[in-house]
């Protein structure tokens, strides 16, 4: 399949990335063909057309399922509210089609193996819209510790921390409904943050969470009435690594102040790295060796000598944004479906981060250590 021939559906937040990657990529990663942005779908077809034409698609349509039964389509592109991505994927795959999907895979973790399965009993690739892993510097981090530059590590620190509910005018969405979102700010934010700390530690095997309702009505913007909130506002939780490695996870929609406020701190006996999506281009690094009086933090910023900084931009400390982050990813998709490289963060790996974040639920709700299942 020398250009796949991509169907999107979904024209809101990140289906825009996911568009703007799809153009990007070509032009971005010399090694790759751009692939074809060929069908859109979205909710009404005046919606899916506008948008088509905005986003450099060759065709549109009002309904979903053209796109599984399209022959041309080679890749479907979920980027609809969580609880229409089981319904959407498992069509997809039962055409035969391979998957993209964003986060979280389903609204529980069983509908979520079973997707995985599916897919794999398939032969289709399958990712997860796990963008922010992507960040050359965290490729970055993630080599340090494999590499044992920090010793042997023994702490990890995480948090997600954003506003954008933190108004209690701000209104009620398809995210406050469990039926439709799954949980609330653990399924949104914490799963970027379990899938981060996959990457950088592995696995967790056991969790001890706390949740939070601030806000236990929004008003509804079409009718006007209150409506309850019903999952968490914030998530914490104290981890086990398998490793035994022991960590923190903070995890709120309500942290007023914070935009993007994804970090992450790794201790190590040797040393200690740490990052804020807030400052994307920009990695801590504590080395601990050397004389106490030039002891410190230094700052790494992104550079070509990073993995895959240097496609975007020659120049060290330029800088990379948020949708980049989606380019990396889409490329990483290309040259799976190539089969050059395994597909990482494949469904599998979405369905062990919604193992993490239902066990964080139940430890919530028996206010005890809950294992996750492997
Ligand atoms: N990876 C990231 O950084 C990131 C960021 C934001 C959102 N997301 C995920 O992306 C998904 C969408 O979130 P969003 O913020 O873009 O939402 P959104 O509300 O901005 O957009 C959703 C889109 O889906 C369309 N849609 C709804 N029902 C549909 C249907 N039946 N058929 C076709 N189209 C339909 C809507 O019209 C809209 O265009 C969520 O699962 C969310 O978790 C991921």
């Amino acid at each position: 399949m020398a250009r796949p021939r991509f169907g999107l559906i979904g024209t809101g937040f990140i289906g825009r990335t996911h568009a703007i990657a799809l153009n990007a990529v070509g032009a971005v990663f010399a090694e790759r063909e751009a692939p074809v942005c060929d069908l859109l779908a979205d909710s009404s077809p005046a919606a899916a057309s506008q948008a088509a034409r905005a986003l450099g698609f060759a065709r549109s349509t009002g309904d979903w399922r053209d796109v599984m039964a399209d022959p041309a389509i080679d890749v479907v592109d979920i980027c609809t509210p969580n609880f229409l991505h089981r319904e959407m994927a498992l069509a997809a795959i039962a055409a035969g089609k391979h998957v993209y999907c964003e986060k979280p895979l389903a609204l529980t973790a069983d509908e979520a193996r079973g997707i995985a399965d599916a897919a794999d009993a398939a032969g289709v690739t399958h990712m997860m819209g796990f963008n922010y892993i992507c960040n050359p510097l965290l490729q970055a981090a993630r080599e340090m510790i494999a590499a044992g530059e920090l010793g042997e590590i023994y702490a990890f620190r995480g948090s997600y921390l954003e506003d954008y509910m933190s108004d209690p005018a701000a209104p009620w969405t398809w995210r406050c409904k469990r039926e439709l979102a799954g949980s609330g700010a653990l399924a949104d934010l914490g799963s970027h943050l379990i899938n981060l700390a996959h990457l950088l530690l592995g696995g967790i095997a056991r969790v001890q969470g706390d949740l939070q309702v601030v806000h236990a009505t929004r008003r509804d913007p079409v009718s006007g009435e209150r409506r309850a909130v019903e999952n968490e506002d914030i998530a914490r939780a104290l981890v086990e690594f398998g490793s035994g490695v022991p960590g923190t996870f903070e995890i709120s929609r309500v942290a007023t102040g914070y935009k993007c406020g994804l970090t992450f701190t790794v201790f190590g006996t040797k040393g200690t790295v740490e990052f804020d999506q807030e400052r994307m281009n920009e990695l801590r690094w504590y080395d601990a060796a050397g004389p106490a009086a030039r002891s410190g933090f230094r700052t790494i910023l992104a550079g070509p000598d990073h993995p895959d900084y240097r496609p975007f931009c020659p120049a060290p400390g330029h800088g990379l944004g948020y949708n980049d982050l989606k380019v990396i990813e889409v490329r990483n998709l290309l040259r799976a479906i190539a089969g050059e490289a395994p597909a990482w963060p494949d469904f599998h790996e979405g369905a062990r981060v919604q193992r993490v974040m239902e066990a964080i639920e139940h430890s919530a709700a028996t206010r005890s250590w809950t294992e996750v299942p492997a």
